[in-house]
C-alpha cells in the first residue's frame, strides 16, 4: 500500500539520506568541472523538486544542488550563466519552494530573474529546458537533470532523452524497480509471491486505468516490453523477487544505453530491516552520462556511500554493489576489450579506458582499485604505456592510478 504522500516531507528516511550523500558529493566536482567548459550556459534542471527543507531540517534536493553550486561558483574565476528550473506540481509546497530559495539567492547575481524558474510538472521543466537560452542566439553547453518522482506513472524513459546536446548531459534518476515491479504485477495480473515493503512512496495507477493504457505506461517508463516475460517468470516462480528486481533494473540500464554509452545504479537500501540480505531496496539511483569523468567520479561515490552506510556484511570476494559475486576474469576481459579499442599511440586518460568497464560490469569497486588491478598488467605486458613514464621530480617510474588526468596510449 503506498503511503500518504503529505507525510513524506516529515522525516528524511535514513536511505534518502545515502542518495543525497551521493547528489551533494557529486555536485561539488561536477560543477567545477563543467563550469569553466560551459561559455554558453549550464542550465540545471530537478524535474520533481519536493519542498525546501523537510519538517526535521534536513535540505530537499533543490537547496543541496543550490548549495554546491554557488560553492563551486564561488572557486571560479571565470563563471558560466546558469538558469535553474524547479518543477513542483502542488501549489503550496511550490510557493514555499519558491520563496525559499529566492530568498536563499539573496543578491548573488548569477541567480537573479529568471535564471532561477518554477514549473508546475516536469513536462513543462523538460520544455523550459530545451527552449533555454543563456547567450543570445546559442543553445546552452550543458545540461543536468534530476529525476525523483514518486514512483513510475510519472516517468518514462524518453524523457532521459530529451536534451538538444546529449554529449554534455547528465541525468540522475531514482527508478523505482519495486514500484515499477508492483504496477508490472498488477497490469500483468500476476500475484505476489514475496512480500515487498519498499512501495510505501511508490503511487500506483489509478484503479481504473485499463491493462492496455497500463501495460503501454510501462512500456514507455522502461523503454521497451522486456519486463513482460521477465514478471511472467517471476509468476511461475522462476526467479525471486529479488532477482527480478535486478532484472527490471537492469533492462532499464540497457534501455537507457540508447541514450547515453555510459549508465550505472546502485541500490538504494533500507538497513533496518532485512538485515540478513543486505537490508531492503528501495529504489536504484541510476546515473547517465557520455562523459567518462562523471561516470567515474560517480562510480567512486557510489562505492564510499555504500560501504558508508549500507553494508552489513563484509564480503571475501570481489562482489558487485549489489553483493552478487562478480568474475576477475570478466573484468580483465572487459579492460582488454576497452584498450583494444583505442585507436593506437593515441593518448586518453586512464578514466576514459576504466569508464567503458564498468558500463559494461557495474559498479564493484573504487577507480584506483580497478585500475591498479587490473590496467597494471596490461602496462606490465606493454600493451599499454604512460605518456608520461617517470616522475619529474624523482625521476622515479610513475605507477600513480589516480585522478582523470593520467594519461596512457595502446602501444601495440
Ligand atoms: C520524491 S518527491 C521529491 C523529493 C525531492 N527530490 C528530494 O529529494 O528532496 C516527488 C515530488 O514530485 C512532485 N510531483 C509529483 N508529480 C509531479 C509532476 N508530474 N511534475 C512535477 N512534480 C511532481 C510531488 O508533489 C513531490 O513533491
Amino acid at each position: 500500500m503506498a503511503k500518504d504522500q503529505s507525510d513524506y516531507f516529515r522525516t528524511k528516511q535514513v536511505w534518502s539520506k545515502t542518495k543525497d550523500g551521493i547528489l551533494g558529493c557529486y555536485f561539488a566536482p561536477y560543477f567545477s568541472k563543467v563550469i569553466p567548459f560551459s561559455k554558453d550556459g549550464i542550465v540545471y534542471v530537478d524535474a520533481f523538486a519536493g519542498t525546501d527543507v523537510f519538517e526535521d531540517g534536513e535540505p530537499g534536493s533543490p537547496l543541496i544542488a543550490l548549495s554546491e553550486l554557488r560553492g563551486a561558483m564561488s572557486k571560479q574565476r571565470q563563471r558560466s550563466p546558469i538558469k535553474i528550473i524547479l518543477a513542483e506540481k502542488d501549489d503550496s509546497i511550490r510557493a514555499k519552494l519558491e520563496s525559499v530559495v529566492r530568498k536563499s539567492a539573496g543578491g548573488t547575481g548569477y541567480l537573479q530573474g529568471d535564471r532561477i524558474c518554477f514549473a508546475d510538472s516536469f513536462e513543462n521543466a523538460m520544455t523550459l529546458s530545451s527552449q533555454a537560452e543563456l547567450r543570445t542566439g546559442r543553445q546552452p553547453s550543458t545540461f543536468f537533470y534530476y529525476i525523483d518522482p514518486y514512483g513510475i506513472k510519472d516517468f518514462r524513459l524518453s524523457l532521459v532523452a530529451g536534451s538538444p546536446v546529449p554529449g554534455h548531459t547528465e541525468m540522475l534518476l531514482n527508478f523505482s524497480s519495486s514500484g515499477f515491479i508492483r504496477d508490472a504485477r498488477a497490469a500483468l495480473k500476476v500475484a505476489l509471491t514475496e512480500q515487498d515493503e519498499n512501495v510505501m512512496w511508490s503511487v500506483a495507477f489509478a484503479e481504473d486505468v485499463p491493462t492496455t493504457t497500463r501495460v503501454e505506461r510501462l512500456n514507455e517508463a522502461i523503454g521497451s516490453d522486456g519486463w513482460i516475460e521477465l514478471v511472467i517468470a517471476y509468476g511461475r516462480n522462476e526467479m525471486t523477487h529479488r532477482q527480478l528486481e535486478i532484472e527490471v533494473s537492469a533492462l532499464l540500464c540497457r534501455n537507457a544505453q540508447s541514450y547515453y554509452r555510459y549508465v550505472t545504479n546502485m541500490p538504494i537500501r533500507d538497513v533496518s530491516v532485512r538485515r540478513e540480505d543486505n537490508g531492503a531496496i528501495k529504489y536504484r539511483l541510476v546515473h547517465m552520462t557520455n562523459n567518462h569523468d562523471g561516470c567515474v567520479l560517480v562510480n567512486d561515490n557510489m562505492i564510499k556511500r555504500n560501504r558508508d552506510t549500507q553494508v552489513i556484511q563484509q564480503q571475501l570476494f570481489l562482489v558487485d554493489i549489489d553483493g552478487n559475486d562478480i568474475d576477475s576474469d570478466t573484468i580483465s576481459s572487459a579492460m582488454r576489450k576497452s584498450v583494444m579499442t583505442l585507436p593506437l599511440n593515441k593518448p586518453v586518460s586512464m578514466w576514459a579506458i576504466l569508464a567503458d568497464v564498468i558500463a559494461e560490469v557495474g559498479v564493484f569497486d573504487k577507480s584506483t582499485a580497478v585500475l591498479k588491478t587490473y590496467l597494471g598488467p596490461l602496462i606490465e605486458e606493454g600493451l599499454v604505456e604512460r605518456v608520461e613514464k617517470f616522475t619529474p621530480k624523482t625521476g622515479k617510474p610513475k605507477n600513480t592510478y589516480s585522478g582523470p588526468k593520467t594519461m596512457v596510449y595502446r602501444a601495440k
